[in-house]
């Protein structure tokens, strides 16, 4: 049943609009969102889709067609997370509420709402399907409400949502990926400057999306105590450095100077931010002359940095990224997002693409006993809503 016949079940009216919002792949720069520095990713062709009306009160009533659940929450007390019985939210409804919540912080006219949304970016696998809710919802209320925002900002107020109202202190990638997606192209993101611009992906090239099924309950807690050694990496530099504001601002060599400084374990952290910031700015260079084979040794050296240095990988992960070097037509292969589990990205030969894909699952098989979920994605649009 697709979302606008079940909206008109529901509610026994035409929704006013739909929304689209995609998942992204990161294909460099892990970790170093919140370091001030540079990102590489692209939104994917799987996305979050909602159908909605705006209201003329202030209750906001969502159906989640994937789980069959609904909720009803009021627009005056989102500070208190409750339905409209008083229930706490369930977990998929904070993210709306937390973005509607962020929008009314900034002062902008949220309208009720009723609307049904569906998703085919897989959950918990590192492709940012909650932020792709979450930019979906906002694109939603902005028409709604009659205002304007560009897609950078409309990722800040989802990225507060996230992480003032759900709690998760991510970087503003995932948002920013989504909202401002360009077919074909992966996006260069200066995180500190907000400046962005679209980088062609190689042609002939296919992005390979390979789950290794693992997910990992800590993952919020190790990203945090990542964060944490960031920090404490730059505070205890400043001895050195005075200057220094983030990690962004230490170049590979100064780092190289100055890294005995630190206790073992936050030289390995900010070694691999100071260093996986510097291959962005290779991988940009690479993309523009066109050297898919340069790009990818930087995103197995990027996998490679994730998983001796940040030690965010798992060992299925390490499996997945191994295999590749003995398949046909594949550039490089890494661990994208947060790491600790979800998905391998693979830059691959598109003629190549089926007999990698089959090598792939086979050999992960044999190796782990698992199966491994592949998905053959393409770089898409940013977020979209049509007026209906
Ligand atoms: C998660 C976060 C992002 C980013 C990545 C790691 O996806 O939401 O902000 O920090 O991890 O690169």
């Amino acid at each position: 049943m697709d979302i606008q016949n079940t909206f008109t079940q529901i509610f026994s009216k035409q929704p006013a609009l739909l929304a689209r919002a995609p998942g992204r792949v990161n294909l460099l720069g892990e970790h170093v969102d919140y370091n001030d520095g540079l990102v590489l990713p692209a939104a994917i062709d799987r996305a979050v889709y909602l159908a909605a009306a705006g209201t003329g009160d202030s209750t906001v009533t969502l159906h989640a067609l994937d789980l069959k659940e609904s909720v009803t929450f009021k627009l005056e007390n989102l500070e208190e997370k409750v339905d409209i019985n008083g229930q706490p939210l369930p977990g998929w409804a904070r993210y709306p509420a937390g973005v509607a919540w962020s929008l009314q912080k900034e002062g902008l006219r949220v309208t009720g709402m009723q609307g049904v949304f569906t998703s085919d970016v897989p959950i918990g696998a590192g492709l940012s399907s909650s932020a792709a809710v979450e930019v979906a919802f906002a694109a939603a209320w902005r028409t709604l409400g009659g205002w304007e925002a560009d897609g950078v900002t409309l990722a800040r107020y989802c990225q507060r949502a996230e992480n003032v109202y759900v709690g998760v202190n991510s970087g503003l990638m995932d948002q920013f990926a989504s909202a401002n997606g360009v077919a074909g192209h992966a996006l260069y993101f200066d995180t500190r400057s907000l400046e962005w611009e679209p980088a062609p992906l190689p042609p002939g090239t296919a992005l390979v999306i390979a789950d290794s099924g693992v997910r990992r309950s800590l993952t919020t807690s190790a990203y945090n105590e990542r964060r944490s050694a960031c920090e404490q990496a730059v505070e205890m530099l400043k001895r050195f450095l005075p200057d220094i504001k983030s990690l962004r601002d230490i170049s590979p060599t100064e780092f190289a100077a100055y890294s005995i400084e630190l206790p073992r374990e936050i030289s390995k952290r900010a070694e691999h931010v100071v260093k996986e910031i510097a291959r962005v700015e290779s991988a940009l260079n690479a993309l523009k002359r066109n050297d898919s084979h340069a790009f990818g040794a930087l995103m197995y050296a990027g996998h490679a940095s994730l998983r001796d240095l940040y030690e965010v990988s798992v060992p299925e992960l390490d499996t997945l990224v191994e295999l590749t070097r003995e398949l046909p037509g594949c550039y490089g292969a890494r661990l994208t997002g947060a790491g600790f589990g979800g998905c391998t990205i693979n830059l691959v030969k598109a003629e190549f693409a089926d007999e990698f894909i089959a090598g792939l699952k086979a050999g992960y098989l044999q190796k782990t006993g698992r199966e491994t979920q592949v998905y053959l994605c393409h770089a898409s649009d940013g977020a979209s809503v049509t007026t209906l």
